[in-house]
């Protein structure tokens, strides 16, 4: 969704707000900020001082609707002393940042951020399908989900490891939103592709973004990460093959040839040991997983791999449960797949889930 922000002059704004705090009278307080109210609806209004910038350093950047939003809370609140309280909330969020430290959230401005997913379920009804992510890789993950998980967990100029690269779908991502990103992919023909991709992607804010070709359940990230200047990465993102409900490959190494779901869950095992090692103290690392059906039994490979990060000693903060409605063709599958379920006594599974640690 396209929000649009305004400019208004720091000095000015802030003048304002300080005036209308002094108000002694909840009424009078209404009057002030009406005035305001109308500048934002047609500016200049009676306001111009506001909306005079002479530099871009004099200037904060708004979003006029949740500003005018605020407004009217303020208008309404029943006592001056709560009035009082909103309005220098307005205050900080012209002129504090606030931050966990893990991203780059500015709690004094949280209602702006409403791209942000909160909510354990996440219903997506369009893959993102805008400039490099063509969505041609059989397996891959629609480019929201990266994007939602880098928002939460990584500032800008933070490192993102994706020891599943496939399609690159996370490195695409990274660039878009000045994230460094590393990739490990076992097929050699999907990573040469992957990184012809992600090389030609935008890369507005210079990021590094490498693509290896390599077993990441061998494979050497702290010599890599090494190599790359850095000591730790700040964001894992992990999303195995589901064992074998798509063959990647014929590569014995490849996670969709295990033999079995231990085998899988060791391999698993491993990659996750592998990666670990370079996350940051007190970072996130993801996986994204769904489960599957063998002989008419539902195998829970996703409460499987959460046990498999949790027996590491990592904390457990979320299970998101995704389901992505794919709006064109498939209407006969769909059906095909409905008749099956009432046939079989099971239900069609389509949700996947975002399982979401922190290491301690
Ligand atoms: C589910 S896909 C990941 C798709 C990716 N998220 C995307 O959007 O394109 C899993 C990928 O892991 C790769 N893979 C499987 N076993 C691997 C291993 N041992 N080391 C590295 N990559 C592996 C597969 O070849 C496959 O491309």
């Amino acid at each position: 969704m396209k929000t649009t922000t305004l400019s208004l002059n720091r000095e000015a704004y802030l003048r304002f707000l300080a005036e209308t705090l002094e108000q002694d009278s909840l009424e009078s307080v209404r009057r002030h900020l009406a005035v305001l109210d109308q500048a934002l609806a047609e500016p200049p209004g009676a306001l111009p001082q506001l909306f005079a910038i002479t530099e871009p350093e004099a200037a904060v950047d708004l979003r006029p609707d949740i500003l005018r939003a605020e407004l009217k809370r303020i208008s309404k609140a029943h006592t001056l002393n709560r009035a009082r309280h909103y309005l220098r909330q307005l205050q900080a969020a012209a002129c504090r940042v606030r931050t966990t430290g893990i991203n780059d959230i500015n709690l004094c401005r949280w209602k702006e951020y409403d791209e942000v997913i909160t909510d354990s379920l996440w219903l997506v009804d369009r893959r993102d399908n805008s400039g490099a992510h063509l969505g041609w890789y059989w397996g891959n993950f629609i480019p929201q989900i990266p994007r939602q998980l880098m928002l939460r967990y990584t500032r800008r100029g933070d490192w993102v490891l994706d020891p599943f690269a496939g399609s690159g779908t996370t490195l695409i991502e990274c660039r878009r939103l000045g994230r460094h990103g590393i990739g490990v992919e076992l097929n050699p023909e999907t990573a040469a592709r992957a990184a012809d991709l992600v090389q030609r992607a935008e890369n507005p804010y210079g990021v590094q973004t490498p693509i290896f070709t390599g077993n990441s359940a061998a494979f050497d990230f702290a010599g890599t990460v090494k190599k790359l200047g850095i000591d730790r990465v700040q964001l894992v993102l992990l999303h195995p093959p589901y064992h074998n409900i798509i063959r990647f490959d014929n590569d014995p190494r490849n996670l969709c040839n295990a033999p079995d779901v231990e085998r899988f869950l060791d391999l698993f095992g491993r990659v996750l040991d592998g990666a670990g090692r370079v996350l940051e103290d007190g970072r996130f690392l993801a996986v994204v997983i769904g489960d599957r059906y063998a002989r008419g039994e539902w195998i829970p490979l996703g409460f499987y791999c959460m046990q498999t990060v949790q027996k590491r000693g990592y904390l457990l903060k979320s299970i998101i449960v995704k389901n992505f409605e794919e709006t064109r063709g498939k209407r006969r599958q769909k059906e095909l797949w409905r008749y099956r379920a009432l046939a079989g006594g099971f239900y069609v599974f389509k949700h996947e889930y975002i399982l979401l640690f922190q290491k301690r």
